[in-house]
């Protein structure tokens, strides 16, 4: 159903687009973006072909396949994100991003891209426009020239790469992400308005119960998905929610304004579960659906355990984020990669041995006791070791009474 598409953003000079302008860096702004519909050329990206170098060791493939983004771009693509970040504090509203591309999610419908998820769609104008992506805009031009440099990239990866590296950034888990989404192509591939949740709706608990469940997540996953607002501000000329400004925004970082979940609202910890339990600052914001998790039994579970557990927070987190960042996703190889040399990093396996036969047979609690007898009678005791040549002659003495034993049976 989809064709593969390959995106040519001409020069400016060609278009006739000021460098910079708003236009530009939309794609679907038909004037600056050509876009030719190629479904033979499925490989054409360079970029493909070193994580096909990558993979093929020790396989035999009769066929070349490509990914859908470059290992080695993606990697590239994160540190530039690094940069970004420290430059103009965008964490939270990259988060947002991420989440909104991927939260569109309809596990009902089983075709891409119709059942909507992290595929690029809100990259278009189409997407872009619906209400609860009000200000996300912004978050679309700072990555754009990132998307730019990377064609190896796709959207849906920059985006999800964005919002993981955000969370990390600001000091919060390592989100075990794996890459190779595929994009869709064109505006009509955009899921309908509608689908992410409200802030204000009659009954928060089964309203986030209706949307979150028709993304296959649950109730900790979305006590711990909320915990995002740990980050970033509500500006009620974008969603309607919030003060204009308060004591903890009113000078930025970044663009001044906003009313914030939490007073240090660019990193990333446990404070939101804290602040929306207690509601003692009026400077904070609490929505009705943030509010509700201290109300719901099965919510508030959650909450007060992530209010006093930072760790029990992170690592829940950490998860949510990750199976978030999936949600409907075409991975091109089917499994995705990881672009971490160690994708286990920040959530290490416990190492658990293997039980196994050795073979050997126990000694028998008769036999132990001679062979202490044996060892106390040269001097031994269990809290003074003997001297180092005594041990050669309890070897010999074990030796001795193995072999009567098995020669007397
Ligand atoms: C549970 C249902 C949710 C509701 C009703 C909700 C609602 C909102 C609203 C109204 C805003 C303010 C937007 C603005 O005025 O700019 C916002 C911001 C934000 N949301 Fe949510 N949200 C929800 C879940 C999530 C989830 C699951 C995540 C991430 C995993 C998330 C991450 C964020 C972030 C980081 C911001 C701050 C953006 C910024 O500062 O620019 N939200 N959310």
């Amino acid at each position: 159903m989809a064709t593969n598409s390959l995106f040519l953003t001409l020069p400016s000079s060609l278009t006739g687009a000021g460098a910079g302008s708003a236009s530009r860096l939309l794609p679907s702004a038909a004037t600056t973006t050509t876009r030719l519909s190629i479904s033979s050329l499925k490989c054409l990206r360079s970029s493909s072909l070193s994580y096909q170098k990558r993979s093929l060791v020790g396989r035999r493939y009769s066929t070349l396949k490509c990914a859908a983004s470059n290992l080695d771009q993606l990697k590239s693509a994160r540190e530039d994100i690094k940069e970004l970040l420290k430059t103009t504090f965008c964490h939270p509203v990259l988060v947002r991003l991420g989440w909104h591309d991927a939260g569109t999610y309809n596990k009902n419908i089983e075709d891409w891209p119709e059942r909507g998820g992290a595929n690029g769609s809100l990259r278009f104008d189409a997407e872009l426009k619906h209400g609860a992506n009000a200000g996300l805009v912004n978050a679309l031009k700072l990555l754009q020239p990132i998307k730019d440099k990377y064609a190896g990239v796709t959207y849906a990866d920059l985006f999800q790469l964005a919002s993981a590296t955000a969370i990390e950034e600001a000091g919060g888990p390592k989100i075990p992400m794996k890459y190779g989404r595929v994009d869709v192509s064109a505006p009509e591939q955009c899921p309908e308005e509608g689908r992410l949740p409200d802030a204000g709706p009659p009954s928060p608990s089964s309203h986030l119960r209706d949307v979150f469940y028709r993304m296959g997540l649950n109730d900790k996953e979305i006590v711990a998905l909320s915990g995002a607002h740990t980050l970033g501000r509500s500006r009620p000329e974008r969603s309607g929610w919030g003060k204009p400004e308060t004591r903890y925004t009113k000078d930025g970082p970044g663009n001044p304004g906003g009313q914030s979940w939490t007073v240090q609202w660019l990193k990333f910890d446990n404070s939101y579960f804290k602040d929306i339990k207690e509601r003692r600052d009026e400077n904070l914001l609490v929505l009705p659906t943030d509010a509700v998790l201290f109300e719901d039994s099965s919510f508030k579970e959650y909450a007060e355990n992530y209010a006093v557990n930072q760790d029990v927070f992170f690592k829940d987190y950490a998860e949510a984020h990750a199976k978030l960042s999936n949600l409907g996703a075409k991975f091109d190889p089917p499994e995705g990669f990881s672009i971490d040399n160690n994708p286990t990093q920040g959530q290490p396996e416990k190492f658990v041995a293997a039980k196994y036969s050795t073979g050997k047979r126990e000694l028998s609690d008769a036999m132990k006791q001679k062979i202490r007898a044996e060892y106390e009678g040269l001097g031994g005791s269990a809290d003074k070791p003997l001297p180092t040549n005594y041990f050669l002659n309890i070897i010999i003495v074990i030796g001795v009474l193995a072999v009567l034993t098995y020669l007397f049976g």
